[in-house]
């Protein structure tokens, strides 16, 4: 596929031209967790900032919240057609194969390229970034790039010290080939990893075969040790915010709105702390959503631009940290949508709370 919209020696950027976020419709608060766990509001309020999550029921999986979020980002771009769908995940449906086929398939978009990308948390930059690659190599004129992840069906429900932190969530952005200089236009990455400390958050995985015997229940379910993947995170998200302003030419001043990864408000305030960042300027819902590992950045964009708290012409700076380690961060100035960001909680069935 080819295209010539960036001139003869400027190859196309990515541009944002659709946004969408889903959640289940099911709820946890505080106060169910503590029913079941040794936990209080107060607590999990005080060292997380987060009030409630959303949960998939028995049955529902990770595509089933990709292909919603889907749906919604291509009717706000209104478009019909992409030509790459990326899932960043790390609850795909299944090992093998990828979940992002199926979802291109359920969303009438068979024959499209799609794959799934594997950077825990920092997924949906690593994301973008492979979208403007795909992009900027003309091998696609239009990508729909899906964070999606169901937490709940990896993290053990009697571990209190990650059941509290994860929701489940989708968010979805379509973008096209564009100018660099556009409003929208996705550019001056930074992404990184260190493997050394792959130990720090783990679940499953073909490891388990050289165990003997079946894996254990640990084993299997989600593991993080939260005390230090939180130092890394500050100093991660914060590094690698740095690096993509100096590599634009930008000044902590010229950041309108700070969209980091949603993974606790301590860990955002920090970040924004150690940037000199007013707090009032980091965008955050993860009171109500929890930590949705790759839907998070696009679901909190989703959910400020339906609030209008973020507006075209803004420029805002979006950083990530996830297991790996892996961290990125990317800049853009917030482009004037075809259509608003719809809802993003499901209203046709109202939302049900639960323990
Ligand atoms: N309710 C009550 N007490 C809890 C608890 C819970 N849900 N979870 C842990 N505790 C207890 C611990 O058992 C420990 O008790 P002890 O002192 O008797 O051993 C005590 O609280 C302190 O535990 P600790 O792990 O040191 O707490 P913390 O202040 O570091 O907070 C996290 C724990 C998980 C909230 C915190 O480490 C964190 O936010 N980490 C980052 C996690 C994250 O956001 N990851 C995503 C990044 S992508």
């Amino acid at each position: 596929m080819s295209t010539a919209v960036a001139g003869p020696c400027v190859p196309p950027a990515a541009v944002l031209c659709g946004l969408a976020g889903w959640v289940p419709s099911r709820v946890v608060t505080n106060e169910h967790l503590a029913r079941r766990l040794d936990t209080d509001d107060g607590w999990i309020r005080t060292r997380t900032g987060i009030r409630r999550r959303h949960v998939v029921d028995a049955g529902q999986a990770t595509s089933d919240l990709a292909v919603e979020a889907g749906r919604r980002a291509l009717a706000s771009a209104s478009v019909s057609r992409v030509d790459a769908v990326v899932v960043a995940t790390t609850t795909p449906d299944h090992t093998c194969p990828a979940t992002a086929p199926a979802v291109a398939a359920r969303l009438g978009l068979t024959g499209a390229a799609a794959f799934d990308i594997g950077a825990v948390c920092t997924g949906f930059v690593y994301g973008l970034a492979s979208a403007a690659g795909l992009i900027a190599a003309g091998v696609a004129e239009r990508v729909l790039l899906i964070g999606a992840d169901t937490y709940s069906t990896i993290v053990d429900p009697l571990d209190r010290a990650n059941a509290i932190i994860f929701g489940d969530g989708a968010g979805a952005v379509v973008l096209r080939a564009g100018h660099p200089d556009e409003p929208g236009a996705v550019g001056h990455f930074d992404l990184g990893s260190d493997g050394a400390h792959e130990d720090l958050v783990a679940a499953g995985g073909s490891r388990q075969r050289s165990l003997p015997g079946e894996p254990s229940r640990e084993e299997r379910h989600f593991a993080m040790r939260g005390k230090e993947v939180y130092r890394h995170a500050v100093t991660r998200m914060a590094e690698s915010a740095r690096a993509t302003l100096s590599r634009a030419g930008w000044k902590i001043d010229d950041v309108d709105h700070f969209v980091p990864h949603q993974a606790n408000l301590r860990i955002l305030h920090s970040v924004a702390d150690d940037l000199g960042l007013p707090r009032e300027r980091c965008v955050t819902h993860v009171d109500s959503v929890g930590n949705t590992g790759a839907a998070s950045i696009p679901l909190a964009l989703a959910d400020a631009a339906a609030g209008q708290q973020i507006r075209p012409g803004d420029r805002l700076l979006l950083t990530a940290f996830g297991g790996g380690l892996t961290w990125g961060a990317c800049l853009l100035t917030w482009p004037a949508l075809p259509a608003p960001a719809p809802a993003y909680i499901p209203d046709d069935q109202g939302e049900r709370t639960t323990s």
